[in-house]
């Protein structure tokens, strides 16, 4: 529905604000962070969901910050729809109950190659530059890991924040994160795990954050670093997704339906098998077209799965994150209002204290936070009142 991605790309877009401007986030804005232990396959689902090779990986850390990674919905001027694209439902998101529904795939196709310049990247650190090599991307993260980490096994909370515009894509924002390791290793200093632990907590404390716990299915659920980090932030499993991946390299005749139906670790939100490619289809560079479409013919074909096969894979979590984040922003609206109200008045208060502008920088910083929260604020009330205010204070 057009105003729910609308309201998508209005969340983005404060992001953004306060992360250029450097303000500690004072709305906690919702967010998916996808969290597991490292090799669990985080970066593998999260490609898959984007249609596109694009983050950096390697063996020890990869992912040594945040990632902010928005995608945005733009329809193929071709006329196609996207694949998980062109199931963006037409209805407002049905409450997400504790079986999750397949969502209804109107027109669905088969993932497409969209044309040249239809998918891009840009960076927020990189104002203005599109990056339509997907391989420039995966560069710019490591370099731009690299300037704020250094090249030893460093990591820092500091977000980078990529926004991908394809008509492949679902609106949605993910936020990866390093993976959970035990024991440090090299030159990676001595506190990494603790150090990582916090980064994970201040991601996914916040009450309207939706975690998404990833587990390979051929290691044991009781033993999830991402089920454990998110239990102790979630005890109810209200705001959990689990995701299953590996689901491939299980042992002959072990499957995932005692998961699935909740019957070992229960998740309100419950839990989604994926297969990924494995480091052979890597190292061969077997396309994610390729991938996705062996993901459905193994769910599709597979004994314990294909009576299910519509709950299961990469396009189906992909709508099934994308209706939960719409709901998930429609009912922390109210608090979110608030919050605007209050930053709003104190932004303000601060800028007529300021009187001059002390630099140019400081004021067009301020402007850029007030022009935005007016902009967010009127799309709120465009959305709750049906009309269009100008904020007066
Ligand atoms: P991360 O460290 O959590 O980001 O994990 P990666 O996405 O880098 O995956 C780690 C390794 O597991 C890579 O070699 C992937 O190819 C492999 N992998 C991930 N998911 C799957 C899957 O569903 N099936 C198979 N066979 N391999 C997978
Ligand atoms: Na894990
Ligand atoms: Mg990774």
């Amino acid at each position: 529905m057009a105003m729910d991605s609308n309201l998508i790309k209005t969340v983005n877009k404060l992001q953004d604000a306060f992360t250029a401007v450097g303000v500690a986030n004072p709305i906690d804005l919702p967010q998916i962070a996808v969290i597991g232990s490292q090799s669990s396959g985080k970066s593998s689902v999260l490609e898959n969901i984007v249609g596109r090779d694009f983050l950096p990986r390697g063996t020890g850390i990869v992912t040594r910050r945040p990632l902010v990674l928005q995608l945005i919905n733009r329809p193929s001027a071709s006329g196609k729809a996207g694949g998980v694209a062109g199931a963006q439902p037409d209805a407002a998101p049905a409450p997400v109950s504790e079986e999750a529904k397949p969502i209804k795939a109107e027109g669905e196709t088969e993932h497409f190659e969209p044309a040249e310049g239809e998918e891009w990247g840009e960076f927020l650190h990189l104002p203005g530059k599109k990056f339509t090599d997907f391989n420039e991307i995966r560069a710019e993260i490591d370099r731009e890991t690299e300037a704020k980490v250094g090249r030893n096994a460093g990591v820092s909370a500091q977000a980078i924040n990529l926004r991908i515009f394809s008509p492949n894509v679902l609106t949605l924002t993910l936020v990866d994160l390093p993976g959970l390791t035990k024991v440090p290793v090299g030159d990676q200093p001595k506190d990494i795990e603790k150090q990582i632990r916090d980064m994970i907590l201040k991601y996914i404390t916040k009450n309207n954050a939706i975690i998404l716990a990833v587990t390979a299915a051929n290691t044991d659920l009781a033993n999830s670093d991402g089920l454990k980090m998110a239990r102790e932030v979630d005890p109810e499993g209200v705001r959990t997704i689990g995701v299953l991946t590996k689901v491939d390299l299980m042992d002959q005749g072990t499957d995932v339906v005692d998961i699935l139906a909740g019957r070992v670790i229960p998740l309100r939100l419950g839990y989604v098998p994926v297969v990924n490619r494995g480091q052979r289809d890597i190292e061969t560079k077997k396309k994610i077209s390729a991938a996705l479409e062996a993901e459905r013919n193994y769910f599709e074909n597979h004994a314990a799965y294909k009576s299910k096969a519509q709950y299961c894979g990469t396009p189906f979590l992909a709508r099934k994150l994308n209706m939960i984040l719409m709901h998930h922003i429609r009912n922390t609206l109210p608090e979110i209002k608030a919050k605007i109200q209050a930053g709003l008045a104190k932004y303000t208060a601060e800028l007529m204290q300021l009187g001059d502008p002390i630099t140019e920088d400081s004021s067009n910083q301020s402007n850029l936070i007030l022009n935005i929260i007016t902009e967010f604020t009127n799309e709120y009330r465009t959305i709750i009142d049906g009309t269009s205010n100008e904020i007066s204070s």
